[in-house]
């Protein structure tokens, strides 16, 4: 059966883990493993990481990559999902699709017969969360012990990065305004996933309350893709910028996160965005190694 990558739990707690290990210990790997396979990128928004990363990724294991923006498609003219899923599946090994509908996302998957990876959706940013995962286990030796702290705007990245940690056994605190936190089925899809795996979700609403003890803190961007820029917003989400004052308030040594790309005096401050306690680029880094076992574990049919 094919298998596909659309939100975490499409994966086990143990493939999970093992991907990340074997992520970490294999940095820097080539192989053929992909050799004569092309994984196609279909992309309706911009992308720096992603992009870059899974087509690097896919070199580096002796495959091709072709990169397809959706406008220039048939896709954007009217083709439907399913005749597209249906005639790639007949040219590609692989894709990993950008866009704005989970849902749209999902039906391409289930008229593919190729593996499907999600590159991102307004919902969802699940091989984000592998490379966050994988980092946060490079800092801290047991991940049942680690307490992570989101801050910001309930959205895509937090709802992948919270299923990810509570499926590991992880602690996670998504600290946002009431208005802007999580949506109701990413809390109960979490709770699901922490009671089979032995994580934490807490909900709350004050920043220097959640920060207390905190091993990392985690920020997005406060307007994400296809969003308008509401002032409103902004203000509501003032308090909850990473900057200096808020890290001191964690445990010492706290590292910081975030997804990227960044934007200084919003969401993060430049003093802590470029300090000492700021892991971003070797985060940044990681989509590459992670994603690699991805397409090894997808594609290449390598059991991790
Ligand atoms: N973090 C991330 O997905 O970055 P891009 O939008 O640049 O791909
Ligand atoms: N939440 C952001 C993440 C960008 C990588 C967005 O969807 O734009």
């Amino acid at each position: 059966m094919t298998r596909h990558y659309l939100k975490v739990a499409d994966l086990t707690k143990d493939e999970v883990l093992a991907l990340i290990e074997s992520a970490r210990a294999s940095k820097g790997e080539r192989s053929s493993l992909l050799s004569g396979k092309t994984l196609g990128l279909i992309f309706s928004k911009p992308s720096t990481r992603t992009r870059v990363s899974f087509t690097v990724a896919a070199y580096h294991l002796g495959g091709r990559a072709i990169f397809l923006s959706e406008r220039e498609m048939q896709l954007g003219r009217g083709e439907t999902i399913e005749d597209t899923a249906r005639v790639l599946s007949g040219y590609l090994n692989g894709v990993v699709i950008r866009t704005f509908s989970q849902v749209d996302l999902e039906a391409f998957a289930a008229a593919a017969s190729i593996p499907v990876i999600n590159g991102l959706t307004d919902e969802r940013h699940p091989s984000q969360a592998l490379a966050d995962l994988m980092t946060i286990s490079e800092y801290a030796a047991d991940l049942s012990k680690v307490k992570v702290v989101y801050l910001g705007d309930g959205n895509n990245v937090a709802v992948s990065l919270t299923n990810i940690l509570v499926m590991v056994g992880a602690h996670i605190v998504v600290c946002t305004p009431p208005e802007l936190e999580l949506p109701s089925w990413a809390v109960s899809e979490a709770e699901a996933l922490a009671a089979a795996g032995g994580g934490v979700i807490e909900i709350l609403e004050d920043p220097a309350e959640a920060v207390r003890d905190a091993d990392f803190l985690y920020t997005d961007v406060w307007f994400s893709m296809g969003q308008q820029k509401v002032p409103e917003k902004r203000k509501m989400l003032e308090p909850y910028q990473i900057d200096q004052r808020l890290l001191d308030l964690a445990k010492p040594g706290c590292r910081v996160m975030h997804c990227l790309p960044a934007h200084r005096g919003e969401e993060i401050s430049a003093e802590v965005m470029d300090g000492p306690q700021s892991i971003v680029f070797p985060q940044a880094e990681n989509r590459l190694h992670s994603q690699k076992e991805l397409l090894k574990l997808l594609i290449g049919d390598a059991k991790v």
